[in-house]
């Protein structure tokens, strides 16, 4: 088994569904995760009844593309822990966790009894609250940052984080890396995601492929894709238009690309070429922010960036997110940058963040999460081993996929030569077997502190088990 290099810091180690396809051929064909399970399978009566329901009146019969999977759609009853069951009442453990953010577990009762008796005293004001003021003292004790504020959602955080940075340096266009995504505002749905990769370009001169319609070619413009994990190609963008760029934005690890980890030297080498340039460094830390270590991914790899964004872990759930940084670049607010929003701050979100931050700066509860990861990739390595599969885990535990590759991709374009049908195909046959990762090789399996209850690990490696056996019988068949 090969195993990707880890950061340093880390133990050694390893996406999301594509909205559905309205797009020009010339764009990313985005067609929904493989919306295969059998009919019959699994007792689908009453979601079956409330998908009709649904699309009457939402689009998809979802709130989200990414959770539009046709009939396949799932409707949720509830969740408690590493377990999540559906409205006809099967259980499985669930290794989505809503993308990331429930890191301790569903309904948490430390976080929820908190978050109730703060809500109690009202939640929207506009007005600021004290439990504002911990969120952001929290996020900078925990992280590089010098100052934070508080937004609803890690779409606003990337969408501020990069109209400070071009505030800060006067300058308009942003380099983002393909693969990447920074949530759904107009600048960053540039090379997300095609399943197609092609269509990404030359590597050497990569398109700029907007990812649905309606972003504007003005807009579009002032974005430039990069390769991940090609310093010489981010220097050429740099060497031609670096008085331009005011900032790159990056996931650290891409955590929209099975966590593909930076090789050494990158994250250095981004680091350095931007302050050569004189742009800033954006870390998007989304999905990694309290979750790859306390202080997130700036942590893990001894970078400082200028800025960073935050969101999912740091709420378990609720709509808690941030963006921070350097004390002279978040000095552009109040005065010179524009920042806002009814409910950013709001009571129910800062309560439940800081209380999150607060039990993931003084427990154990990371560890927990790391060691739940390392248990699972131990047994799925035991058991795709014992069938002489190439594969490696990308990644870390805390956030980690599985290739079937010999070869581990270093980014986006990398993914497409994985055997991802195999994993898709494996994925889709633990639904079957009581377990619930993305049926999307892309997006990682996300742990939580819960998932160390009971018998769920070894529910998970069982699971893998059955469907990776009835994968490989299907694919003998033809
Ligand atoms: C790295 C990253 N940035 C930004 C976002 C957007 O966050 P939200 O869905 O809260 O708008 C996501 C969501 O998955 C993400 O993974």
């Amino acid at each position: 088994m090969a195993i990707q290099t880890s950061p340093p810091g880390t133990f050694p180690t390893a996406r999301r569904s594509r909205p559905p396809a309205a797009n020009p051929p010339s764009q990313a064909a985005a067609p929904l995760p493989p919306a295969a399970l059998p009919p019959t399978a699994l007792p689908r009566e009453r979601q079956l009844a409330a998908y009709r329901r649904a699309l009457r009146s939402m689009p998809g019969g979802t709130d989200s593309n990414f959770r539009a999977w046709g009939e396949d759609t799932i409707y949720v009853d509830r969740g408690l822990g590493g377990r999540v069951w559906d409205l006809d009442g099967t259980e499985f453990i669930d290794l989505r966790m809503g993308y990331g953010p429930a890191i301790l577990g569903h309904a948490d009762q430390r976080v929820d009894d908190y978050v109730s008796e703060r809500m109690r005293r009202g939640i929207s004001f506009s007005l600021t609250s004290e439990d504002e003021i911990s969120v952001a003292e929290l996020i900078c004790e925990m992280t590089f940052c010098d100052m934070a504020r508080m937004t609803v959602s890690g779409t606003e955080a990337t969408m501020h984080a990069i109209r400070i940075a071009r505030g800060f340096t006067g300058r308009d266009r942003i380099v983002k890396f393909e693969g990447q995504y920074h949530g759904v505002h107009d600048y960053a749905l540039i090379s997300v995601l095609p399943t197609d990769v092609s269509h990404l370009g030359d590597r050497d001169e990569p398109v700029r492929l907007a990812w649905g319609r309606g972003i504007p070619e003005a807009i579009k413009e002032t974005v430039i894709p990069a390769v991940y994990n090609d310093l010489d190609g981010l220097r050429r963008i740099f060497e031609r238009e670096g008085e331009h760029i005011a900032a790159v934005i990056i996931e650290p690890i891409l955590g929209n690309a099975q966590g593909i980890l930076a090789q050494p030297g990158f994250l250095e080498g981004v680091r350095a070429m931007t302050r050569e340039f004189g742009a800033l460094l954006i870390f998007d830390e989304v999905k990694t922010g309290f979750r790859v270590a306390k202080g997130g991914a700036a942590e893990l790899f001894g970078i400082t960036p200028d800025l960073a964004t935050y969101a999912k872990a740091m709420g378990n759930g609720y709509p808690a997110a941030a963006f921070g940084g350097r004390r002279d670049v978040m000095g552009m607010l109040p005065k010179h940058v524009s920042h806002g929003g009814t409910y950013a701050g709001n009571r129910v979100a800062a309560a439940a963040a800081t209380r999150v931050l607060s039990i993931m700066r003084d427990t154990d509860a990371l560890g927990t999460v790391a060691r739940n990861g390392l248990a699972m990739q131990a047994g799925i390595g035991a058991v795709i081993e014992r069938r002489g599969l190439p594969h490696v885990f990308t990644g870390v535990p805390q956030m980690f996929g599985i290739m079937f590759t010999e070869q581990l991709p270093a980014d986006y374009r990398g993914w497409a030569a994985t055997d991802h049908e195999l994993y898709d195909d494996v994925a889709r046959g633990m639904f079957l077997r009581g377990a619930m990762p993305e049926p999307d090789s892309r997006e990682p399996w996300f742990v939580c502190e819960a998932h160390a209850e009971g018998d769920i690990i070894d529910r998970v490696i069982t699971a893998f088990e059955g469907a990776l056996d009835s994968a490989l019988e299907a694919r003998a068949r033809g």
